[in-house]
């Protein structure tokens, strides 16, 4: 991979990585046509994790389509689909762990503590194989990509991180690898996600400013679906991920619901 980017660089080519872990939609797609208008050759990782799974998490059933992926990444013009095994990412012996403090608690970190430091550590070992000149993530993982864009800082790491903006299917549901697991009767439940943001958005639209007004709303939005579960709702500055009780400038709201076995996520900017 590195002699790869390196004979790319030495003619003066730029290159842009996409981390995936496979079993591409509409929202990688897009990752994909953004990266190829802004580097002239894209890497796309497709690397199941094992590290950001929790003990009780799907890693054994996480969907997996090799030979799809790989042709609907040559379709999309992607120079490269690296697909490291996990015995060469974490050889025998392997004992050191990035862990972003701050951005990685609370939200996904409190009901999944040890995934950031997951994240972290793949995304930097990424980072340092391929050694892009930019690398892409979607917004559908906030504090991802906030956990990602701290580390990059604070390790001083050569890369412009560039986010890209959420990708919903018609109905409005993000785009996500494990909407595969929702079964007809689940979508409709799943929706709620998106109605609850868009019901925030209207509220402070029409002027309240008040947190737990919101995040009050939302709860109720989800509770009245059956087989819904609300994991966290949570409205606070974007860049540190701290709580805000009132929502002033630009105010992220982030949210988890269980629907079924199925942990969603979603998000939005709200702006006043
Ligand atoms: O967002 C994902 O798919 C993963 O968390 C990532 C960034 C590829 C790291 O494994």
């Amino acid at each position: 991979m590195r002699k790869q980017v390196l004979k790319w660089k030495q003619k003066g080519l730029s290159v842009a990585l996409i981390p995936t872990m496979g079993f591409f939609h509409e929202g990688h797609l897009s990752l994909m046509r953004a990266a190829g208008s802004k580097a002239d050759h894209v890497v796309v990782s497709l690397f199941i994790n094992p590290a950001q799974f929790g003990p009780n998490e799907d890693l054994n059933h996480y969907p997996r389509d090799l030979e799809q992926d790989a042709r609907l990444a040559e379709d999309k013009g992607v120079s490269c689909l690296f697909c490291p095994d996990a015995k060469d990412m974490y050889p025998p012996g392997f004992q050191t762990w990035v862990r972003v403090e701050g951005v990685s608690q609370g939200l996904c970190g409190t009901s999944r503590p040890e995934h950031f430091c997951g994240v972290a550590t793949i995304v930097a070992k990424l980072l340092i194989i391929v050694q892009p000149d930019m690398a892409i993530f979607g917004q559908k993982d906030f504090q991802q990509l906030q956990v990602i864009r701290r580390m990059v800082r604070d390790l001083n790491i050569p890369v412009n991180i560039i986010a890209h903006p959420i990708v919903r299917e018609p109905d409005g549901l993000a785009m996500s690898s494990r909407n595969i697991y929702l079964d007809a009767q689940e979508r409709e439940p799943a929706l709620s996600l998106v109605q609850a943001l868009r019901l925030a958005e209207k509220m402070v639209a029409q002027g309240n400013r008040s947190g737990p007004e919101v995040i009050q709303a939302i709860k109720n939005h989800i509770q009245s679906f059956s087989n819904t579960k609300t994991d966290y709702v949570f409205l606070g500055d974007p860049e540190s991920l701290k709580p805000r009780r009132e929502i002033v400038g630009e105010t992220l709201l982030a949210l988890a619901v269980w629907v079924g076995k199925t942990r969603l996520i979603d998000n939005i900017l709200l702006k006043q």
